[in-house]
C-alpha cells in the first residue's frame, strides 16, 4: 500500500498510530538535529521530521530531499510540542516521526515551484502545465469546478433531464464563429466541423419526444480570444419540450439559488430579477451589466439641445444622444490627466468623439473647460439631471446611442473597479429579456440573427418580421452574473414557415435553407413540439464563483489567447502521409491570396 492516509487527514485524536504518507516535497528545513519536511498532496499538508530517532540511513536519505521530489514515509503520529502548533494547517496539532523513506521519484530544479509566492509569466505555466496544476489555487479551482459540474448534474437529475450525448463530429452550419474544420479520409474534399454548440441536435431531440434534455457539452468556436473566452469551452447545455420562457427561467433560477447555496453557503432566493435589453442599454449600456453597484447612464438630450455648445447640440438635433454618468466623490480622484487618458479611452477603443466632463466644485458650481459655453441656468439643470452634489465628476458622451453606449459602459466598467464601488466578493445574478431578434450587419448589408436563426420572436411581434424586422423582440435570455454573460437561451421556432421566413430575413434562399438546414425543417413538419432552453458557460460559472478573472486558470488544459496549447504544442504540421491520405495540400499564404 502506497500510502495509508492522505496529507491533509491526521488530526490529534490520531498520535500514536502507525502511518504511510506519499506525496511531493512541498519544503524542507534542515535544523541541525532534524529535517522537516512538508509532505503535500492534493488533500493538504502534513508535517513529516527526520531525526536521530530515524535512523542513520534514513537521515542521509532525507538530506538528499529537494522540493517536488516524490516520496512515502512510515511512522509514528506524534503530536507537535508546545509552542510549535500550525493553527493554519488542518494537520498543524501532529508531526509524523519518520521511521523509514522511501524516494519514489526525484524531480529536476523545476522551471518554478508550484509554492513560489511570485508567479512567472503565464507561458511558462501553460508549457509546464504539471507543476502549475499542482498549485493550490489551481487545485481548488478544479475542486470547485467539479463540484460545480456534480451540482448541476445532480439538479437536472432530480428534474427529470436525461442526458444525451450529441456527436462532436457534425456538419459545418455556421451560426455566429467561424467553424473548425475536419478534413474526411473517406470522403475527399468534405469536412465535418466541430459543434459550436449541440443546438440543432438538441431540438431534434425535443421533436424525438425527449422532453427533458442535458448535457455537458464541449463547444468549439474559431473566434478572436479574450480573457472570458476559449476557443474550446464547455457548456451546461439544456433543452425542455412544451416550455414557455418562464419555465426555463425557473429551472434556472432554482439552479443559482442551488450552486450559491452549496459553494458560497449564500441565499438567493429566486426569482432572480429581470431587466429588457432595452432597459439595460439605457440605463447600462450593455446587455450583460454590473449590477453590483449603480452608476447608472443618465440621459441629457433634451438639455443638450437647449445648449450652445455646439457639439452637443449637433448632436442632439442630429437625433442621437448626449448621455453620461455621474461618479460619487470622484471629482478630486481624477486629475486632468487621469481624465485625458479615460478621452483616450473612449476615443480609442469605443470610437467617441470626445469626452465632456464637468466637476462641481464645493460652492456647487459646474467645473469645466466647457463650462463657458452654458447658461448658469443650464448648468444648474445638469447638475439637477444627475443628481450631481459637490465633490462629483460628471462624464459626458455625445454620439450615436450605439456609441454613448459602448463608450459608457466602458468608463462605468473601470471607475466601478478603480473606485471600489463593489464588494469583490459580492454576486449579482438576473436576466436580460426580450432582445432584438437581429442585429444589422452594416457591413453586409443584411440581418444577422441576434443569438441564433431558430430563435422565436415574441408572439406579439410576429407581424413585425415582415414590417419592421429591426424592431421584433425575441423569446430571449441572458443569465447574468456580475456584468459576465454566463448563459444565454432562447424559446425556439416550432413550425416550418416561421422558420423558412427567418431564414429568408437572414438572407438565405429557400435552396441554402435546404441545403444547409433542410433536416431541421423536415423534423419541423413530422409534429415538433414547442420547445425552448438554454446553454451556460461552464468556465464562466466556475471563473465567476472563484472570483477569477481569467478563464484560461478555470480550464485544466486551456488555449492561450493565439490559440495554442503550449504544453503539446498543438496544433502542429502532421505528416506528408496523413495529408496525402486527406487528399490535402497546404498552400503558403501567398499562394492562397491568388
Ligand atoms: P451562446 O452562444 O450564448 O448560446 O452560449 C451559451 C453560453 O456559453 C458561454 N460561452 C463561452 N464561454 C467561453 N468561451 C467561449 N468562446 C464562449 N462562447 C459562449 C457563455 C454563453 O452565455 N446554443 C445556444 C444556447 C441556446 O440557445 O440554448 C448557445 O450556444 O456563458
Ligand atoms: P472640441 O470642440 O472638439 O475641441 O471639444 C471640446 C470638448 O468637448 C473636449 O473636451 C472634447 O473632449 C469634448 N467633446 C468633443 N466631442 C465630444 C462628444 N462627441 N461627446 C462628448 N464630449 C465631446
Amino acid at each position: 500500500m502506497y500510502r495509508t492516509h492522505t496529507c491533509g487527514e491526521l488530526r490529534k485524536s490520531d498520535v500514536g498510530q502507525s502511518v504511510t504518507l506519499a506525496g511531493w516535497v512541498d519544503s524542507y528545513r534542515d535544523h541541525g538535529g532534524g529535517l522537516f519536511v512538508d509532505l503535500r498532496d492534493r488533500y493538504g499538508k502534513t508535517q513529516v521530521v527526520f531525526s536521530s530517532d530515524s535512523g542513520e540511513e534514513t537521515q542521509k536519505l532525507s538530506r538528499s530531499l529537494r522540493n517536488e521530489d516524490v516520496i512515502q514515509v512510515i511512522g509514528k503520529v506524534d503530536p507537535r510540542p508546545d509552542g510549535t502548533v500550525n493553527p493554519k494547517l488542518s494537520t498543524g496539532e501532529i508531526e509524523i516521526k519518520v521511521e523509514k523513506l522511501v524516494v519514489l521519484n526525484k524531480c529536476k530544479t523545476p522551471p518554478f515551484f508550484p509554492g513560489q509566492q511570485d508567479m512567472p509569466g503565464e507561458d511558462l505555466r501553460l508549457k509546464h502545465r504539471y507543476l502549475d496544476l499542482r498549485r493550490q489555487q489551481m487545485q481548488q479551482t478544479m475542486l470547485l469546478r467539479s463540484k460545480i459540474i456534480k451540482l448541476m448534474r445532480d439538479y437536472f437529475e432530480e428534474h427529470q433531464f436525461i442526458d444525451v450525448e450529441t456527436p462532436i463530429l457534425g456538419r459545418s452550419t455556421p451560426e455566429g464563429a467561424r467553424d473548425y474544420l475536419v478534413p474526411s479520409r473517406v470522403h475527399h474534399g468534405e469536412f465535418y466541423a466541430l459543434p459550436q454548440s449541440p443546438q440543432l441536435y438538441k431540438q431534434i431531440l425535443m421533436m424525438a419526444g425527449y422532453d427533458r434534455y442535458v448535457q455537458v457539452a464541449r463547444c468549439f468556436r474559431d473566434e478572436d480570444l479574450r480573457a472570458d473566452r476559449q476557443p474550446e469551452f464547455t457548456q451546461l447545455d439544456l433543452e425542455m419540450a412544451f416550455c414557455e420562457m418562464d419555465d426555463v427561467i425557473g429551472i434556472i433560477d432554482g439552479l443559482v439559488t442551488k450552486v450559491a447555496k452549496e459553494v458560497h453557503g449564500v441565499d438567493v432566493p429566486g426569482p432572480l430579477p429581470r431587466m429588457t435589453y432595452d432597459e439595460a442599454m439605457e440605463r447600462f449600456g450593455h446587455d450583460a451589466p454590473d449590477l453590483r453597484f449603480d452608476l447608472e447612464i443618465v440621459d441629457a438630450t433634451d438639455l443638450a439641445a437647449e445648449a450652445e455648445f455646439r457639439v452637443f447640440k449637433a448632436v442632439a438635433d442630429a437625433g442621437n444622444r448626449v448621455r453620461g454618468i455621474c461618479a460619487k466623490g470622484a471629482a478630486d480622484k481624477y486629475s486632468r490627466r487621469l481624465i485625458d487618458d479615460m478621452t483616450s479611452m473612449v476615443q480609442d477603443d469605443f470610437g467617441a468623439k470626445g469626452l465632456a466632463w464637468f466637476k462641481v466644485e464645493a460652492d456647487g458650481t459646474l467645473n469645466s473647460p466647457i463650462a463657458k459655453n452654458f447658461t448658469p441656468e443650464l448648468l444648474a439643470k445638469f447638475k439637477e439631471r444627475f443628481a450631481a452634489e459637490p465633490g462629483d465628476l460628471i462624464l459626458i458622451v455625445a454620439d450615436k446611442f450605439e456609441v454613448t453606449c459602448k463608450a459608457l459602459y466602458g468608463l462605468r466598467k473601470k471607475l466601478g473597479a478603480e473606485l471600489k464601488l463593489y464588494d469583490p466578493k459580492a454576486m449579482h445574478f438576473s436576466w436580460v429579456v426580450e432582445f432584438p431578434m437581429f442585429d444589422y450587419d452594416e457591413e453586409e448589408g443584411r440581418w444577422v440573427a441576434m443569438h441564433h436563426p431558430f430563435t422565436a420572436p415574441r408572439p406579439q411581434d410576429v407581424e413585425l418580421l415582415d414590417s419592421d424586422p429591426g424592431k421584433c423582440r425575441a423569446l430571449a435570455y441572458d443569465l447574468v452574473i456580475n456584468g459576465s454573460e454566463a448563459g444565454g437561451g432562447t424559446i425556439r421556432i416550432h413550425d416550418n414557415a416561421t422558420q423558412q421566413k427567418v431564414f429568408g430575413l437572414l438572407g438565405m434562399t429557400e435552396e441554402d435553407a435546404k441545403e444547409r438546414f433542410g433536416f431541421l425543417l423536415d423534423a419541423l413538419q413530422y409534429g415538433a413540439p414547442p420547445h425552448g432552453g438554454i446553454a451556460l458557460g461552464i468556465d464562466r460559472w466556475v471563473m465567476l464563483f472563484g472570483y477569477l478573472d481569467n478563464i484560461r486558470d478555470c480550464i485544466a488544459f486551456p488555449k492561450t489567447q493565439r490559440a495554442a496549447d503550449l504544453m503539446t504544442d498543438a496544433p502542429s504540421t502532421v505528416d506528408r502521409k496523413q495529408l496525402e491520405e486527406l487528399a490535402i495540400k497546404v498552400l503558403r499564404l501567398d499562394e492562397v491570396k491568388k
